[in-house]
């Protein structure tokens, strides 16, 4: 079990020590959010923070693209120090492709699944991929409600998964808090992404602990 706190609910006039202190509190992954305007409606960060983020913890980068023509852009986010990379399957034409240049960056590959795009879209795909991501809300913002249709998604993709004897984790990202986490859980996800449950809290390492509880970890 993994837990990844994403930085778009952290306070952005002093990331650096915002990212230790959740480092020292226990986190598994950093979760950094990029937006374009197009994809989503929102606009965030590009891989100038991830390589300023980099810089400041020994956390694996969990960078989740949020735009379109990810492919135009993978190359940046590896040299800017993703350790993964996770491209919406909604915003890139050939993925296949994409995901190989990852690979050869030495990236791990993620797929990411709108609420509304059913895991079949990747069921021939899964080989090529580290991580599947699982938006539990409509991608663009933190703080938003979770999406209880998404839960048997969760067990679905992880049919398809053990059925193909491949070892792939299952994220989920939107609304997670102590209860869905649990219910994600219980349907089969294994990293969690948290914005505001834990940026939005000013105790950070009970945010985790809590976080890691009620998954029972
Ligand atoms: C939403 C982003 C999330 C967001 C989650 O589009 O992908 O990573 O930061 O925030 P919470 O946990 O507040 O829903
Ligand atoms: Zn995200």
């Amino acid at each position: 079990m993994k837990i990844a706190p994403s930085i778009l609910s952290a306070d952005f006039t002093k990331l650096g020590e915002e990212i230790k202190e959740v480092e020292a509190a226990g986190a598994d992954y950093i979760h950094i959010d990029i937006m374009d305007g197009h994809f989503v409606p929102n606009i965030t960060m590009g891989p100038l923070i991830v390589d300023a983020v980099k810089k400041v913890t020994n956390l694996p980068l969990d960078v989740h693209l949020m735009i379109e023509h990810p492919e135009r852009y993978i190359h940046e986010f590896a040299q800017a120090g993703a350790d993964f990379i996770t491209i919406h399957v909604e915003a890139d034409k050939h993925i296949h492709r994409t995901l190989q240049e990852i690979k050869k960056l030495g990236v791990k590959t993620g797929v990411v699944l709108n609420p509304a795009t059913p895991v079949s879209a990747i069921e021939n795909i899964l080989e090529e991929i580290d991580m599947v991501l699982l938006m539990t809300v409509n991608p663009g913002f933190g703080g938003q409600t979770f999406i209880h249709a998404v839960l048997p998604k969760i067990r679905e993709i992880k049919r398809m998964i053990q059925a193909k004897n491949l070892e792939i984790d299952i994220e989920v990202d939107g609304g997670i808090d102590t209860k869905t986490a649990k219910l994600c859980k219980e349907a089969g996800a294994n990293v969690f992404v948290a914005g505001s449950a834990i940026f939005g809290r000013t105790d950070r390492s009970l945010a985790i602990q809590e976080l890691r509880s009620s998954i029972g970890n």
